[in-house]
């Protein structure tokens, strides 16, 4: 069984530059890395809870992977912790699922790197715009990875570019960038 699986949310996959690429380097480990494309799993939005919670349990590291979308995830994904993450498999007696586990963000930006700081265009950094992903996983008694990103989709970049990031991004998902 693979060790990591990525819970990608992307709800126009067909048209993306950057989560796309990134799936299909993920793919190029099926002994290592489960691809689990949410949109294509929940069709009309009906998530099977029993079956994304075996996922869950059968990985020791989690990702989630998605386009920014107004400073969070697409709804997809809220709506996948509103679902799976439930009383007796998250939290709670016997709410162990996540436990120890690595927990990280994979995320794609439509504004430059610099556009994330105080003073900068919005203001913030990444890390505190995905606070609510950090403070779940702290919750869930998980280990909160830094999180990996793709900044500047809305700007001219190379394929190469593209692919240097998800071969990064591929090594971070297998747990072999040191968290430092
Ligand atoms: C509804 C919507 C909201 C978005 N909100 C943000 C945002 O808050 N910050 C940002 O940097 N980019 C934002 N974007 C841009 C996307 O993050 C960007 O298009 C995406 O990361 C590109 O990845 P892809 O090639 O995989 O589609 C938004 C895009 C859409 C469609």
């Amino acid at each position: 069984m693979p060790e990591t699986l990525v819970v990608l949310v992307h709800p126009n996959l067909k048209e993306s530059r950057i989560n796309a690429t990134w799936k299909a380097a993920l793919a190029a480990h099926p002994g290592r890395i489960t691809v689990h494309d949410l949109h294509a799993a929940a069709p009309g939005g009906k998530i099977d809870v029993a079956a994304e919670q075996a996922l869950v349990r059968a990985h020791t590291r989690v990702i989630f992977q998605f386009p920014l979308y107004w400073f969070s995830s697409p709804p997809l994904l809220k709506q996948w912790f509103d679902e799976v993450l439930g009383l007796g498999f998250a939290y709670g007696p016997g709410g162990d699922a996540f436990e120890g586990k690595d927990f990280g963000v994979a995320v794609s930006t439509g504004s430059a790197a610099s556009a994330f700081r105080a003073g900068g265009q919005d203001g913030f950094t990444l890390d505190e715009i995905l606070r609510p992903f950090q403070a779940t996983a702290g919750f869930l008694r998980a280990r909160y990875l830094p999180y990996h990103a793709f900044h500047g989709a809305g700007e001219p970049f190379t394929d190469e570019e593209l692919a240097a990031n998800a071969a990064a991004y591929v090594a971070w998902a297998l747990g072999e960038t040191p968290v430092g």
